[in-house]
């Protein structure tokens, strides 16, 4: 289960353009196990109906400070409340909160509550650059407020600029940060993922399945705990949400070089990547053309990136290696993890239905350095990304 479930979320809804995406966003929250309890404002109503939210939600709207039935609805939401989420946030809201007037339901919440508040602007580009709203925004910041920033993009009535509502994904995955266990806070996870290409000529690759989804869901876990993360990647995903940076690379020299430029600064370090194990000793310079007959590929090694961290593994720093197996699965990984100095090998079965490449779902087996193996049996890649975190986190030292 992950850090949503059980929690109780104010999902407080205004009125822009942009509410129709709060519905899409309290799916996702109930989905995740969470417990929604609705406030939309006059405005949001504009937007989107109430029976729309109060459907998916789990508990009616609410917009009315003077509701007979609940007396003093704005402190019984604010005070058990575990989040408050303002999606999409106003100029009007961002306003109001910042000089801490409650004139409707959403604002008297936001002001009767101790719980995290996570707000979420939209609004036109003139709107969100104008000095009035990026100094109410700086204000919420500084007393703690969680902002996700919006995006560039195409906004209401054909208008291009930024001032578009972050994606639902992004703000439920900026949620998760909130309530997450903030354990890797001030720790740096370097992470690989995605299949290396290595030239043959100007035109063709020597490439393999890997899609990088089991490196970026590792990224994406390591940064929703508070991780500093460096990503180097093969492939465009999209990038997940917190401070991740990302390194794009194609061939194994490439990711040898980023990888071993941050190896060192970094407490964690996942090798997710497929890397090549032979590339084309020479590639040629043109396009090789088929007139000249059937062409012979000298092959060579590449270098064992993981194998090279390991030879030069700081004290402290946990190195996690990836197998990928087709026969005897834990002694191969326990070999593997022995020769190539590691303290933690992900192995998996790739020959079993739904593990590995091209699958939304693994199934591994986490090989540790002292200790039994971990089993993780098929999941979602998230999951798997979740346990193999947890693993590499109980292994490191205390913060100095
Ligand atoms: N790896 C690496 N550099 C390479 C090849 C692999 O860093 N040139 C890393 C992968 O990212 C993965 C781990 O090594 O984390 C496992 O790679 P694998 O190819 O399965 O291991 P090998 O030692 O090459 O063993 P074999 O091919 O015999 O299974």
């Amino acid at each position: 289960m992950g850090v949503l479930a059980g929690k109780r979320i104010v999902l407080g809804v205004t009125g822009g353009i942009a509410a129709y995406k709060a519905v899409e966003v309290c799916r996702r929250l109930v989905d995740a196990g969470a417990h929604v309890s609705p406030i939309m404002t006059k405005g949001a109503e504009h937007f989107i109906g109430r029976t729309t939210l109060s459907a998916l939600a789990s508990e009616p709207v609410q917009s009315s400070l003077w509701d007979e039935e609940s007396p003093i609805p704005h402190t019984r939401l604010g005070q058990g409340a575990d989040l408050i989420l303002v999606v999409p946030a106003t100029a009007r809201l961002i306003g109001a909160y910042a000089a801490g007037l409650s004139t409707d339901l959403l604002t008297a919440t936001l002001l009767a509550t101790r719980a995290p508040v996570l707000v979420c602007p939209a609004m036109h580009t003139e709107m969100w650059e104008h000095p009035a709203v990026h100094d109410n925004l700086a204000t919420l910041r500084r007393r703690g407020v969680h902002i996700v920033e919006p995006e560039a993009g195409r906004l209401a009535g054909g208008d291009v600029g930024r001032g578009r509502l972050a994606s639902p994904e992004s703000i439920v995955a900026a949620a998760e940060r909130v309530l997450g266990p903030a354990d890797l806070h001030g720790r740096t996870v370097l992470v690989t993922a995605g299949g290396t290409r290595e030239p043959i000529d100007a035109v063709r690759v020597i490439a393999n399945r890997s899609s990088g989804r089991q490196g970026y869901a590792i990224a994406a876990e390591a940064a929703s705990r508070g991780a500093r993360v460096v990503l180097v990647s093969t492939v465009e995903l999209p990038a997940p949400s917190g401070d991740v940076s990302i390194i794009p690379v194609e061939t194994a020299a490439e990711m040898q070089a980023a990888v071993e430029s941050h190896a060192s600064a970094s407490n964690i370090v996942v090798m997710a990547a497929a890397v090549a194990d032979f590339r084309p000793a020479q590639a040629a310079p043109g396009k090789i053309k088929k007139d000249g007959g059937v062409p012979e590929i000298t092959l060579e090694p590449t270098p064992d990136i993981l194998a090279g961290l390991g030879s030069v593994k700081p004290a402290g720093q946990v190195l996690v290696g990836f197998a990928a197996e087709t026969s005897d699965l834990v002694p191969n990984a326990q070999s593997k993890l022995l020769r190539k100095n590691l303290d933690l090998i992900v192995a998996n079965d790739v020959s079993l239905p739904g593990v590995g490449f091209h699958h939304e779902t693994n199934a591994v087996t986490i090989v540790r350095r002292h200790g039994d193996p971990i089993i993780v049996s098929l999941s979602d890649k998230r999951v798997v990304a979740k346990a193999v975190v947890d693993a590499a986190a109980a292994l490191l030292g205390p913060q100095i």
